[in-house]
This record gives structure tokens, sequence and C-alpha cells, in this order.
């Protein structure tokens, strides 16, 4: 272990275990890019503020820019050796600059600087998922518009309940998707805040420019209270929050694909390219990337309950325990990502089998409710027209007939309302075109939205 940087009131060398316990360089290195854009920042406005000459800033960015180059291609490697990142660079950048890279942590702790680096983290990683989740978007998309006129059973209680387009259906998971993406950027408004400046936890007696660091990071505030800035950790707790949450989307999606492609729903196909076989039955072909995204969502919720749970009476300001910070974050951080990515790529892969969507339908009674609609229409209370119809399907399960068949006589002795109009009602798409309310699954409802999420996600120009 390399002579710490700290030890000017210690005549003692650290414990090898204590070493091992408390350092972090083994994750937070790949902080590198973000220590050092901070450091860079810093040096500036050192310069500026006439606490360090010009010459020296010109040492200090010089030196900064090649231990992140190294840092980059690999031809240093800090694992061994450093209690974190910043120590890490520290002595790197002392090692090509000499002395001069004592005056780097003027007016710094790493307290404040760690609350830096991982704000420029997460401000980086919002924009990354977000980018995933739109390409999602524009995959569920894609597929929705391939199978437009598709009707299928809608479900509640995962029972047949009302006919729905496939892309209605499909356009529910872009909105949960869209609200994931608002909650991104609610949560970068808070993340977009600058700690540097606040020191350890009491700011500093030197004349900093705290606006100006922020200035050249693109910081659209300065943190008010200098004891906050270093112990708060919301920021990184709202994004995991984000982030389970589109693991439980992800999720949700990712069963309904396993049920569907289930021998017994067979609504659904995935390329081979994405199944996975059985090293014993030789007959199988799984949904894996489905189940895998479904269970990884486990991960997402323990990584937020894990920064909870750090955080929870943890005393004003830093603290040791927010170095804990990093991993669930980071780990959420990859999860999500490759979770949406190859989602993506399965929504990309999915085929529906519409003779079995259409044909799951026959017989299901899911035209009931438009029935009793139809009743209300002809000036009939809508509970009288829910007992009527309900009468009607009671008879029709009796004398095994699906609604789809029946004759006029047999409507008409269920209710001298009915009209040789409302046979038509009896067939599911008849059904889904009547739909006319807001943001229904009528077809002129559902190809609206489509439309616009097509010219939204930049899948049609114009
Ligand atoms: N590695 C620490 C963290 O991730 C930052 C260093 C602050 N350490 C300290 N002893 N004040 O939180």
């Amino acid at each position: 272990m390399k002579k710490k940087l700290w030890a000017g009131r210690f005549d003692k060398a650290m414990a090898k275990e204590v070493e091992r316990f408390t350092a972090s360089i083994s994750f937070d290195k790949r902080l590198f890019r973000y220590d050092i854009e901070g450091s860079l920042a810093h040096v500036a406005m050192l310069a500026r503020s006439g606490l360090i000459s010009k010459a020296d800033a010109t040492a200090l960015r010089r030196g900064l820019k090649k231990v992140r180059d190294e840092l980059a291609n690999g031809t240093y490697k800090p694992d061994a050796g450093y209690e974190d990142i910043h120590m890490a660079v520290e002595s790197r950048l002392k090692k090509h600059v000499g002395p001069v890279a004592d005056k780097l942590h003027t007016a710094r702790s790493r307290n404040d600087q760690v609350a830096l680096d991982t704000r420029l983290f997460v401000r980086g990683e919002i924009g990354e998922i977000d980018g995933g989740i739109n390409a999602l978007q524009r995959a569920i998309v894609r597929c929705a518009w391939r199978y437009r006129d598709l009707v299928m059973p809608g479900f509640t209680h995962l029972q047949h309940a009302q006919p729905v387009l496939f892309a209605h259906h499909c356009l529910a998971y872009v909105e949960m998707l869209q609200r994931d993406r608002e909650r991104l950027s609610d949560c970068y408004r808070r993340a977009d805040c600058m700690p540097l400046g606040a020191g350890a936890l009491a700011g500093s007696t030197l004349p900093i420019d705290r606006r100006y660091v922020a200035g050249l990071l693109g910081f659209k505030t300065v943190s008010r209270n200098s004891i906050d800035a270093v112990s708060d950790r919301d920021f990184i707790v709202e994004f995991l929050a984000a982030i389970a949450l589109i693991g439980i989307h992800l999720s949700r999606m990712a069963e309904e694909i396993v049920l569907w492609v289930s021998r017994e729903f067979s609504y659904m196909e995935i390329d081979l390219s994405y199944l996975s076989g059985s090293s014993l039955m030789p007959q199988k072909a799984n949904p894996d990337v489905a189940e895998l995204v479904r269970g990884k969502s486990g991960r997402l919720m323990g990584d937020l309950v894990a920064l909870l749970t750090v955080l929870k009476g943890v005393p004003l300001a830093y603290n040791r325990d927010f170095q804990e910070d990093k991993e669930p974050l980071f780990d959420a951080v990859d999860t999500v990502r490759g979770c949406l990515a190859i989602m993506a790529g399965l929504w990309g892969r999915i085929g529906m089998r519409r003779n079995v969507v259409e044909k799951a339908l026959w017989g299901d009674y899911s035209q009931a409710t438009d029935l009793a609609e139809y009743l209300v229409a002809r000036g009939c209370p809508f509970r009288k027209a829910h007992e009527i119809v309900g009468k009607l399907v009671k008879r029709c399960i009796r004398e095994r007939m699906a609604l789809e068949e029946i004759t006029l006589d047999v409507l008409r002795a269920a209710s001298d309302k009915f009209d040789s109009d409302a046979l038509s009602i009896l067939q599911h798409h008849t059904g889904v075109k009547r739909k006319r309310s807001l943001g229904s699954t009528s077809p002129r409802e559902v190809m609206k939205e489509l439309r616009s999420w097509r010219k939204k996600l930049g899948l049609v120009t114009a």
C-alpha cells in the first residue's frame, strides 16, 4: 500500500486488513472519467480565483488528461494499493507532474468530490437509460404497427374480458415506459446540483467560485448548504427507485411474453436466435431472455432497498457508510441497461400467431359488455341491461352456443329492444370498431396514438 495522502498525523501504518476492508477502488474506479472531469473544472476555478498560478493550472491540466488517457487505455491500472479512485488519480498525477499535484486538492474534500462524481455519473446514466427506453419503445411500436389490425382478447383477472386491438395492448407498455422517462428526467433535475466547494462539510475560507465550476460542468444549480451537499444521497435513491420501477414494468412485460409463447396460449412466437434449449429435453425452446428480465427486476428492487437501508439512521454529515451507495448504483445501472437492450431485441423478434389469437375469441362471450351498451343506447338502464345480457349469456352457456352464432330470435327473447343491427355486435371486431371514447381501443383512437408515437419516436419523418 502506498503512503496515504492523509497520513500526516499518523505514526503507524494502516493494518492490511483495514486497507482491504475499507478500499473502494475495485469498483469506484469506473468513476474515473467523472473524477477527472471534476478535477479539471476545479483546476480552472482555482486558477481563475488566483489560488494557483496559470502555469500550475496548465501542468495540472496536462497531468490530469494524461492520467485519464492512461486509465482509458488501460496502461495505468489502479487496483492495487489505493483506497479509492480519488486517491489513485491524485497519486498518479503527482507521478507525472511532481509537487504541483499537491495543489489540486485545495479547498476540496473527498466528501464533496465523491458527491460530485456520483452526480456526474447519475446525470450521464440517466441519458443512457433514457436512450435504452426509447429504443425499446421503438421496438414495441414497430411490432404494434405490424399487427395494427389484429384483434385479441383483452384480459382482466387473466380471464377474457373484452376484445381489444393488440396494438392498443402494446401501446399500454409504451405509456408505462414514457412515465419511466418522465421520472428519470425529474430525477435529473435534482441530480443536476453542484456540490463541490462544500469541502468536508463546512465550506472553505478560500475565495473559491462555485458557480463557475457549476457552469463549466453544466450544472443548473449549486448546492446551498454544505452539510447537505456532502450527505445527500436522495438523488441516488430517486434514481434507483425510478430504475426499480422500470424493472417492474419490464418484468410484467416479460411475464406476458412467457405466458403468450406457452403452448397453452400460443399467441406469440419468438425467433429461435432468442430462445434457449434444454440440456436434457431435446424438444425444448425456452423463453429464457424474458424469464431473466423478470428475474433481474428482483435485483433492481434489492439495489434500491440496499441503499435506503444504508442511509437509514446515518447522522449528518458525511459518513463512510455512503461508500456503500456505489455497488447498488452500478449494479442497477448495468442491470437495467442490459434488460432494456435485450427487451428491445426481443420485441424485434416477436411474431404474433394471428389465427390462434383470433380463434381464441370464439365463444368467449367477451362481446357481452357491448351488447349491454347497445341496450343502454336504446334507453335501458345499465343495471337492467347488465342483467338481461347476463341471463342471455347464461342461456347460451347452458345451450352450448357462442354469442357469435345466436339468432335475432334468441336476442329478442332476451329483450325486445334488440333489432337486427345488434347481430353485428356479436362479432368481436365490431365491438372494437364501435368504441368511441377517447383513449379506447377503437381503431380510430389506436391509429391516432400509433401515428403519434411513430412520429414522436422518429419512426416516420414528418
Ligand atoms: N471512497 C469514499 C466514498 O465513496 C469517498 C472518500 C471519502 N472518505 C473519507 N474518509 N472521508 O464515499
